[in-house]
């Protein structure tokens, strides 16, 4: 192959990449041109009859994972949840649950990380790369740096749980639709209830507004306790900036460091 043959493919890559595709859904590549062609020969041959068969959608899921309706998926999230006695057990029923789309592109399941006992709960916007490859919610750089800035405060791991608004990554790190945070978010209200923390901190603006239901910017509502609906009774909640925003964003760490001060001193009142 010469260097004229690669360079259409690596362009098309590079392009895929700039539009956030890095996960292959099948294990080899399908040419969804091939097949329309194959479909409108034959629809041509045969007017009348279609073969859905050669019409799969780009879409199709992965084998092993039928499309559930959004509101059978919420029902059986809420239903699985509901059952769930223990944050173990409904870590265990959620391993089980079909009904969030994120599911079919994810490699693990991220639940929650920390400690059982917390009095604070960390809630994020979902699982990326180095999530993904752990089954851990917040391992990767911007992890890191979540573990530093709670540090600062002298909190560590055994002082938090930390979770997202949907456990599995969304393709490319893009933010979670609406309908996939409503498939999870049982979960979210079950986990809240059982481990019943008495701070939540809202990290970045898909957590923030989901939870809040406002579509006011992060930085126009962090760093203010706001009232949150979630686990059966509202509680008190600090949306904060999102330690990813912070790695682009060096200037803004001060801004983040005034809303820890801000925990710390709600965390101080209540001893
Ligand atoms: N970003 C998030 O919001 N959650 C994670 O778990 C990792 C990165």
């Amino acid at each position: 192959m010469t260097a004229a043959d690669i360079s259409p493919a690596a362009a098309l890559l590079d392009w895929y990449k700039a539009m956030g595709v890095d996960e292959a859904i099948e294990d080899s590549p399908v040419d969804w041109f091939a097949a329309a062609e194959k479909t409108r020969l034959a629809a041509k041959a045969t007017p009348v009859r279609k073969s859905p068969e050669t019409t799969p959608p780009p879409s199709e899921p992965r084998p092993g994972f039928a499309s559930i309706a959004p509101d059978e998926a919420v029902m059986d999230a809420e239903k699985r949840a509901a059952s769930a006695k223990t944050l173990e057990e409904l870590e265990q029923t959620l391993s089980e649950f079909n009904g969030c789309p994120l599911k079919a592109t994810a490699r693990k399941m991220c639940f929650k990380r920390g400690s059982n006992n917390a009095r604070i709960m960390l809630i994020g916007e979902g699982p990326g790369r180095d999530e993904d490859v752990q089954g851990l919610p917040f391992v990767g750089r911007a992890g890191k740096l979540l573990d530093k800035m709670l540090a600062a405060i002298s909190l560590s791991e055994d002082d938090v749980y930390i979770t997202n608004i949907v456990y599995w990554r969304p393709p490319g790190n893009r933010n979670p639709t609406p309908l996939e945070v409503q498939a999870c978010l049982p979960f979210l209200n079950r986990q809240a209830e059982l481990l019943d923390p008495d701070f939540l901190v809202l990290i970045g603006a898909p957590a923030s507004q989901h939870l809040l239901g406002t579509t006011q910017g992060i930085t126009k509502i962090r760093g203010a306790w706001r009232d949150c609906e979630l686990g059966g009774k509202t509680r008190r909640a600090l949306p904060m900036l999102h330690p990813a925003y912070l790695l682009r964003t060096p200037a803004a760490k001060r801004l983040a460091w005034r809303d820890l001060l801000t925990l710390k001193a709600a965390l101080g009142a209540k001893e």
